[in-house]
């Protein structure tokens, strides 16, 4: 019978399982010691074969859902979608317990792998060749599972007939292991002396290593506790959906992340604090009177409150973190780096967050040394200490306190693909501390004394295409019709407010969040302000549409051919790009994204400036922010 088959008898009640993740590499014996363990527990399996098969009839199968965390579920997606995250999961089951193996590639550029393997795994098997002791990859990999909340490692210290069976061997590789990881927050370190290839203590006690006394593997991992972990969680829950059949049912369906919850107990919505009991809890099988950590249910209220997808139910006593920043460690997965500043999209749970961003990185995280090192941005596979601020507040748990409802996936808005996961460390009180202070007079009592209507007009182009000199031309014509205006310009700024920023991506999009800010700043004392930079990036332009209500971001895409700009090279810069004196410099060695939809798209070839200045004013007529007087 081959691991499959296996893997869809396997019983399907997930206390009687347990997740590991096994950490070396194949030079290190690691898929003989799985293919061991696969092959011995498979003998005691036969026996067993007839019970098991009953019991996977009563309980259904788990071969296709099993219980993976959300951040696996996140990636499972993006599979689908053309990344390869390599995990391959095996399946075992001993009388007494049923195990879900992660195995991933041991390399340092796999990291994103690891830590997928990782994030739903309770216990790692930490394999080391007793020849060469601890290595620099079993730092990495021990590095990594303590940032994925494992708190439970088994150190196989393997091939142990290679070095004799020697105690004082497999002293030495205990003494560094636990020097090392004393740092890491393990629970428990048990290390093992084994022969994969042998069999010793594996699945049996072993002779040759009489001088050990503790359990052989199969042993422990079959009778460790790890329930008691769990156990005492807080209840969680939730909403996946909200099953409305008709207007007498009002259900939200979803699965209980942790705790348990019965009929008649009172609860909260962590978001908003609204309080109500459960009225019935309904499962597959008809009406229950509790449910528990894993049960696919459909709660119902006493009260119809404001309740939808994502929202988390709690009990009032254990509420959740509710924060709009936090701070987490982040894994980046996506080949382009990480920029931050940038809105990215979040999945928390199951409440999706329109955007988001990384606001600081604190700090990276040498994975072979543990070692804190200074970063701008992180690349595929780099870990960082990350501030997190979202556009509004969401529930969530730190990691540590629970797994499944504190972590995330981050998203890029336009691909749609997973670049990044992250775990929650504590949340950022920040904002709950700093009230919004309301002022008496408005933005619109402002733009009322001014006789008009506020507005960001927003040049985007390359340099050298015009943008400076129409900008210029519209606040000359907006100025000389009486209207209130204010013009920014990047090379202005450059020279004050944003001193301290270069041309990097990172830089530019810093440059433009600065700029945008001070934008609305003026925007809401009434102004017309005018702003011309180069904003290359789609992902700033809109959010500043985004920062601003409804109609009052007019962005306007001055097209010019790069080879006009060249051409025209007022300041000279694009020679020096093009020979490398300078760098990052865009349309050369930089990007430009062009607007796909601007509001005024002016195709200056064979255009006057002031025909183009011309066209921004009527788009402003016609968009109702002025009158021609
Ligand atoms: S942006 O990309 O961050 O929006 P911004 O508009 O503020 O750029 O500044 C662009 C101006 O900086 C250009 O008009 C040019 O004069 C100058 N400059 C200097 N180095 C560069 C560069 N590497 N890329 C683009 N512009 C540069």
């Amino acid at each position: 019978m081959d691991a499959d088959a296996l893997r869809g008898l396997a019983p399907s009640d997930s206390k009687d399982q347990l997740r590991l993740i096994s950490c070396g590499s194949v030079d290190d014996g690691k898929s003989t010691l799985i293919g061991r363990l696969l092959h011995d527990s498979r003998m005691i399996y036969e026996d067993q074969l007839q019970t098991l098969a009953r019991e996977s009839v009563k309980h259904g199968t788990t071969g296709d859902d099993l219980d993976f965390a959300l951040l696996v579920d996140g990636l499972e997606a993006e599979r689908e979608q053309g990344i390869t995250i390599d995990v391959a999961y095996r399946f075992f089951t001993t009388p007494r317990r049923s195990f879900v193996v992660a195995d991933t590639p041991g390399h340092e550029q796999y990291t994103r792998n690891m830590a997928t393997g990782a994030s739903n795994a309770q216990l790692a098997v930490m394999l080391i060749d007793a020849r060469k002791g601890v290595l620099v990859q079993t730092k990495r990999h021990s590095l990594i599972c303590s940032l994925l909340g494992i708190r439970h490692v088994v150190v196989a210290i393997n091939k142990v007939d290679l070095v004799d069976y020697r105690k004082e061997v497999f002293d030495r590789i205990v003494g560094d292991y636990v020097a090392f990881a004393s740092s890491l927050g393990f629970t428990s370190i048990v290390a093992i002396p084994i022969a994969a290839r042998y069999g010793d203590n594996v699945t049996s006690q072993s002779s040759n290593t009489d001088w050990y006394h503790g359990p052989c593997l199969l042993d422990y991992l079959e009778s460790v506790d790890l329930e008691s972990e769990t156990a005492g969680l807080p209840f969680r829950f939730a909403v996946q959906w909200v099953n409305r059949p008709n207007l007498d049912f009002r259900g939200y369906a979803g699965t209980v992340a942790s705790g348990s919850i019965a009929v008649g107990e009172e609860i909260i919505v962590a978001a908003s604090g609204r309080h109500s009991r459960i009225k019935q809890i309904v499962t597959y099988d008809g009406e229950a009177g509790r449910a528990e950590a894993g049960d696919a249910v459909t709660i119902t209220l006493v009260d119809e409150i404001d309740i939808g997808r994502g929202d988390i139910l709690a009990k009032p006593t254990e509420r959740p973190e509710v924060a709009d920043q936090f701070s987490a460690h982040v894994i980046w997965m996506d080949q382009e780096a990480m920029v931050p500043g940038r809105s990215y999209a979040l999945r928390i749970g199951t409440q999706s967050i329109a955007s988001g961003s990384i606001t600081a990185i604190k700090y990276k995280i040498d994975v072979n040394t543990g070692a804190r090192l200074a970063a701008r941005t992180l690349s595929l596979n780099e870990i960082g200490f990350c501030n997190v601020a979202l556009a509004n507040a969401a529930a969530f748990d730190t990691y540590e306190a629970n797994r499944r409802t504190g972590c995330f996936i981050v998203i890029d808005r336009y691909t749609n693909r997973t670049v990044g996961a992250g775990m929650i460390v504590f949340p950022l009180r920040r904002a709950a501390n700093i009230a919004w202070q309301p002022l008496s007079v408005g933005k619109t009592e402002r733009a009322a004394l001014k006789h008009q209507r506020p507005c960001i007009v927003w040049f985007t182009g390359l340099s050298g295409a015009g943008k400076s000199t129409i900008a210029n031309l519209v606040d000359q014509r907006l100025f000389a019709m009486s209207h209130h205006t204010m013009l920014l310009d990047g090379d202005n700024l450059r020279h004050g407010l944003n001193r301290d920023l270069g041309f990097t991506e990172a830089d530019r999009v810093e440059n433009i969040r600065r700029a945008g800010e001070v934008a609305k700043i003026m925007l809401d004392s009434g102004l017309i302000v005018i702003c011309s930079f180069i904003s290359p990036y789609k992902a700033e332009r809109d959010m500043l549409r985004d920062l601003v209500g409804k109609g009052e971001f007019i962005e306007v895409f001055v097209d010019t051919p790069i080879d006009e700009c060249v051409r025209r090279d007022p300041k000279g810069l694009y020679t020096k790009a093009r020979s490398g004196t300078i760098k990052n410099f865009t349309g050369i060695d930089a990007p430009y994204e062009a607007p796909s939809a601007p509001d005024v798209h002016l195709k200056t070839l064979g255009q006057q400036p002031e025909q183009s200045a011309d066209m921004v004013l009527n788009c402003l007529v016609t968009r109702g922010i002025i009158a021609l007087r």
